[in-house]
């Protein structure tokens, strides 16, 4: 059976050009030779919500960094509103980053350790040298946004619980109101009730701002809240594609069906 959908997340628009846009990009890693990704094509619309699924090693952080140019493919093409981030010089892909932001599953690492929150959510508007970035009202109203108290302005990231601390990553990744969100396992380290808490949380920003979402987990369940799409990802190629639904109700891939339904692992203990 499938999970309950949190939000009714429009499909891609026939005719409209992706927000998003790779093309058959394979990435190698040069030491070992990994084939992190294969021949991989997706594609984001403006206010969709897409899902990558995939077992460990599949390719899914590989596929997340070079959605957001942190690293570049060896072949084929990531486009963004139209334009192929490989042919970008510095300065227009400077630019252009503010409009996609990478969430990390470990806030911990996110997080500068040294700054308060407040710092932490000034930081991308003053590194951009945005008018907002003086606004006193700033910090709070971010907080509140992502449903938190005020009184952590002050405080440092190993003050918030695991929670607080993906809350306050969540805000920073949108302080400079990106048009796409590409959120790698945003949830797996935080337990059940946090984990949904966050999702609906996500689910409510992405519609209040329109935002595109390339959400990634190894949890079939998780994207299938969230998710009008889904892609699976096996050994770095697309294994399956389609409406999160049919890829629940009648998956076609080995790949799909082993995440459906894990083998089960003996217990220790
Ligand atoms: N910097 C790197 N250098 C060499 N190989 C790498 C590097 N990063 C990832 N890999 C390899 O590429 C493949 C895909 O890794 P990736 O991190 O994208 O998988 P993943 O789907 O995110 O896995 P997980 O669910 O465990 O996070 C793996 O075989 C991994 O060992
Ligand atoms: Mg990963």
């Amino acid at each position: 059976m499938s999970p309950e959908r949190l939000d009714g997340q429009r499909g891609p628009v026939d005719n409209e050009e992706a927000l998003l846009q790779l093309d058959s990009v394979s990435r190698i890693y040069p030491v070992t030779r990994v084939r992190a990704l294969d021949q991989v094509s997706i594609a984001v619309s403006a206010g969709e919500c897409v899902g990558v699924v995939g077992e460990s090693g599949s390719g899914k952080s590989t596929l997340a960094r070079v959605a957001v140019a942190l690293e570049r493919p060896d072949t084929g093409s990531v486009r963004f509103d139209g334009l192929d981030l490989g042919t970008l010089g510095g300065s227009e892909l400077r630019r252009l980053r503010c409009e996609f932001q990478l969430l990390f599953q470990d806030s911990i690492a996110a997080l500068p350790s040294r700054q308060t929150v407040g710092r932490t959510l000034r930081e991308p508007l003053l590194a951009h040298r945005r008018p907002e970035a003086s606004d006193p009202e700033l910090v709070a109203r971010w907080l509140a946004r992502v449903e938190l108290s005020p009184e952590l302005e002050p405080r440092y990231p190993h003050e918030l619980s695991g929670g607080e601390r993906q809350r306050v990553a969540l805000a920073r990744a949108l302080v400079l109101e990106p048009r796409l969100l590409v959120a790698d396992e945003p949830v797996s380290s935080l337990d059940p009730s946090v984990r949904e808490r966050i999702l609906h949380l996500l689910v409510r920003l992405q519609r209040e701002l329109g935002l595109s979402v390339l959400l990634i987990s190894h949890d079939l369940s998780t994207v299938a809240r969230m998710a009008s799409r889904t892609v699976v990802l096996d050994q770095g190629q697309v294994a399956e594609e389609g409406p999160t639904d049919l890829v629940l109700r009648d998956p076609r891939a080995v790949a799909t069906r082993r995440l459906l339904d894990p083998p089960t692992t003996s217990r220790v203990g």
